[in-house]
C-alpha cells in the first residue's frame, strides 16, 4: 500500500515536471536535427495550403522525445492536441467518440499505439485515408451503418516497438520518424535549460557529468538534474559543481554508464550465464524473463549503440567495453579465439 503510495506520488511528481521542463516549441527542441528540418518544411507546406499535416508516427526507446514532439506540432498547426492510447481505446466506439469531435487541423494523438486492438485499428483506416468513419446505429433488425465525415486533423502515433505495427497501420502514415539517442553534448544541453528552469545553478562540468551518465534519452536527464539539485540544496548551498554532481550521482547509485536495473541484467546475464555470448535472442529473453521484441525495440538500442553490446550472426555479444565496465576483463574470450 505504502509503496504505491509512493510509487504514485513519484509518477505524479514526475508528470508535473515533464510539464514545466517540456519544450514548448519546434525551436527549444534540442536534438534530432534532420527530423525537425523534415517537419518545419512539411508543417510551412501544409499550413501555406491550410491542411492538416500528414499523418505521423513517431518511434523509438522511452523518453527520447515522442510525446513532447506531438506536442509542438499541435502547436505549431494551431490545433489541438487530443491525447489517448493504445492501451485504453478497447472499443471502436471509443474511438469514433474521440474523432468525432475533432476540430479542423486538431492533432489525435495515440500513444503505444501498437497495442491499439484490431476493432480499433481497423475503424482507424477509413478516418485516416479519407476523413470518414462507419459508425454502426441501432441494434437487431435496425441496425445499419452510417458515414461519418471528419475534419481534416493528423492523426500522429507513437511506439516503442515498431517492429510490432502491422503494415496497413504503418503504410497509412506518411511521415515516419524514428528518434535517435541524443549526443552527450545535446544532453547537456537540455540539462542547462532544465537548471535554468528548475532555478539551479550548475557549472558546464557538472552539466557535462550529469550528460555522460544520461543514457542518451532526456527523460532520464531530467530526472538526473532534480535528485541532483535535491543533492545540492541540502549539502552544497544549491550550487552544482562537478564535485557535487559526482557525489549526487554516487549517492543515486548511477554509474559511469547510466545503465538502469535492466541494462545491468541483460549485460550480467550474458556474461554470467551464456560466457559472454555469443547467445540467441530468444535464450537471452527467456534468461532475463522479457518479451523477445521489447529486448530488441526497447532495451538493446542503447547498449548497441553505445558498444556495450555487439549483434552478430550467431546472437548477442558481449564487448570489451563492458567487461571493463563490470570489472571482468579476464578469461572470457580465450575459449573463442
Ligand atoms: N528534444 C528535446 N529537447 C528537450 N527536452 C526534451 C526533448 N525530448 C524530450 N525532452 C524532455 O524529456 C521528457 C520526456 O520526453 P517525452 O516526449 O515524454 O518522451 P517519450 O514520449 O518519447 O517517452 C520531456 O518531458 C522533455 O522535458
Ligand atoms: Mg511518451
Amino acid at each position: 500500500m505504502e509503496d504505491h503510495v509512493l510509487a504514485t506520488h513519484l509518477l505524479e511528481e514526475e508528470q508535473s515536471l515533464e510539464g514545466t521542463l517540456r519544450p514548448q516549441q519546434l525551436g527549444e527542441y534540442i536534438g534530432q536535427e534532420r527530423m525537425k528540418e523534415s517537419l518545419r518544411v512539411c508543417i510551412d507546406a501544409a499550413l501555406g495550403r491550410g491542411e492538416a499535416l500528414d499523418h505521423a508516427i513517431f518511434y523509438g526507446p522511452p523518453g527520447l522525445g515522442k510525446t513532447t514532439i506531438a506536442h509542438i506540432i499541435a502547436k505549431e498547426m494551431g490545433g489541438t492536441i487530443r491525447s489517448t492510447s493504445g492501451l485504453v481505446l478497447t472499443h471502436a466506439g471509443d474511438l469514433a467518440a474521440i474523432l468525432s469531435n475533432l476540430q479542423p487541423r486538431d492533432v489525435l494523438f495515440i500513444d503505444e499505439i501498437h497495442r491499439l486492438p484490431p476493432v480499433a485499428e481497423e475503424a482507424l483506416y477509413p478516418a485516416m485515408e479519407d476523413y470518414q468513419i462507419d459508425l454502426v446505429i441501432g441494434q437487431g433488425p435496425s441496425l445499419r451503418t452510417m458515414k461519418l465525415d471528419l475534419p481534416p486533423f493528423t492523426l500522429i502515433g507513437a511506439t516503442t516497438r515498431a517492429g510490432a505495427l502491422t503494415s496497413p497501420l504503418r503504410e497509412r502514415f506518411g511521415l515516419v520518424y524514428r528518434l535517435d539517442f541524443y549526443l552527450p553534448e545535446e544532453l547537456q544541453v537540455i540539462i542547462t535549460r532544465s537548471a535554468r528552469l528548475l532555478g539551479v545553478q550548475i557549472d558546464e562540468d557538472a552539466a557535462t557529468e550529469i550528460a555522460g551518465r544520461a543514457r542518451g534519452t532526456p527523460r532520464i536527464a531530467n530526472r538526473l538534474i532534480k535528485r541532483v539539485r535535491d543533492f545540492a540544496e541540502v549539502k552544497a548551498e544549491g550550487h552544482i559543481t562537478q564535485s557535487v554532481a559526482q557525489k549526487a550521482l554516487q549517492w543515486l547509485g548511477v554509474d559511469q554508464a547510466g545503465f538502469d536495473e535492466m541494462d545491468r541484467k541483460i549485460l550480467l546475464t550474458i556474461i554470467e550465464k551464456f560466457k559472454g555470448g555469443p547467445v540467441g535472442i530468444e535464450a537471452l529473453a527467456a534468461a532475463v524473463q522479457e518479451e523477445k521484441g521489447t529486448l530488441e525495440d526497447v532495451h538493446e538500442p542503447f547498449l548497441l549503440q553505445s558498444g556495450y553490446l555487439d549483434r552478430t550472426a550467431r546472437g548477442r555479444q558481449i564487448t570489451q567495453k563492458a567487461l571493463q565496465h563490470f570489472g571482468k576483463t579476464s578469461g572470457l574470450f580465450s575459449m573463442d579465439m
